[in-house]
């Protein structure tokens, strides 16, 4: 059936006009860490790599620490669906929604998925004054000092607590050490320079210069396979090398909006990061402290978030493993 001319002009002119301005004012990067830390590091290089794509947009960092990262991004969840509060967050999107049974959002349904940035091998690094010095030393240590030591993360659900987690699981030390949290890994990265906690699993974002610096010890990486592309870090094994078989925990960061945010709105954000995501410079950046920019289908929308989904399985039955919960 034919639709009158008039009818469908308006129906275009509608359609137009529901198209959104968009930015209309700065935008804000909500980060779940405290600042300093390794995804306040990767949201503040993604920050001046969104700007110019944004049309010359202001774009700030906001810290909203706490939780394991599950405060910042309730605080996104609740925001205004209006495309000028995202939020930046990693694993954690996956892993708290199995440690934290009674979660204030839902991963799947309470956000816009604007597309993943980039991809973080983890570190397991100690104390300046740890007495070992490769990874079977360390290994023994922990074992012979079980219930002694004590073990930094960013709070429950967050990656360094969930790879010191997996860490203790895998080697048959479940709760060897006293979990200490912080609010992020830079302030914990503080506390184990100073010698006040002992160990601690963290992205090489935020490790590799203190380790290049010997402020701290290095013993194995987390990936399945030693990076042996990367000029420091590729001294040290991976814990699959090691016999910890099967263990593999890279660290992978995301884009979200509230759910509601308008379509022509989450596609100028997505279309502005896959410009950010091939600058040379934030390349570089990543690059160099380890991480790994990602340029497969999930820079699209539909490919973030079809990985989030897989990852969630996946982490819940790591988590259920270690039978540990947040709540
Ligand atoms: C941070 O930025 O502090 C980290 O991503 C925290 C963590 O999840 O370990």
């Amino acid at each position: 059936m034919n639709k009158p001319l008039g009818l469908i002009f308006a129906a275009t002119v509608l359609a137009t006009s529901m198209a959104h301005a968009f930015p209309t004012k700065n935008i804000t990067l909500v980060v779940p860490f405290a600042a300093g830390g390794p995804t306040d590091r990767v949201a503040r290089d993604l920050a001046e790599a969104l700007r110019k794509p944004l049309g010359g947009a202001t774009v700030v960092v906001e810290n909203a620490a706490g939780a394991g990262g599950t405060i910042g991004a309730t605080k996104v969840a609740r925001a205004a669906p209006d495309g000028h509060t995202l939020l930046v967050w990693h694993i954690g999107m996956a892993a708290t929604t199995s440690l934290y049974r009674k979660q204030a959002f839902k991963p799947l349904e309470d956000f816009e998925y604007l597309g993943m940035i980039n991809e973080v091998p983890m570190t397991l690094i100690g104390k300046p004054q740890l007495p070992a010095n490769t990874y079977r030393d360390f290994e023994n240590y922990i074992r012979a000092n079980s219930g002694k030591l004590n073990l930094a993360h960013a709070g429950l659900g967050s990656a360094s607590h969930l790879c010191g987690l997996m860490w203790q699981h895998a080697v048959k030390l479940n709760n060897a050490m006293t979990t200490i949290p912080f609010g992020g890994t830079a302030p914990a990265m503080t506390a184990l320079i100073g010698g006040q906690v002992d160990v601690m699993c963290d992205q090489t974002t935020n490790t590799t210069a203190q380790i290049e610096g010997g402020r701290v010890k290095a013993f194995a990486v987390t990936t399945p396979k030693s990076l042996s592309s990367h000029k420091l870090l590729k001294d040290y094994p991976s814990l699959q090398e090691m016999g910890l078989k099967g263990f593999d925990l890279t660290i992978w960061h995301g884009l979200y909006a509230p759910k509601g945010t308008p379509a022509d709105v989450t596609k100028k954000v997505n279309d502005a990061l896959k410009v950010a995501l091939k600058d040379p410079e934030f390349i570089k950046k990543q690059e160099g402290l380890g991480a790994i920019v990602v340029t497969d289908k999930r820079v699209e929308p539909a490919g973030h978030k079809a990985y989030v989904a897989d990852q969630i399985t996946k982490l819940k039955t790591v988590i259920e493993a270690a039978g540990q919960f947040a709540d």
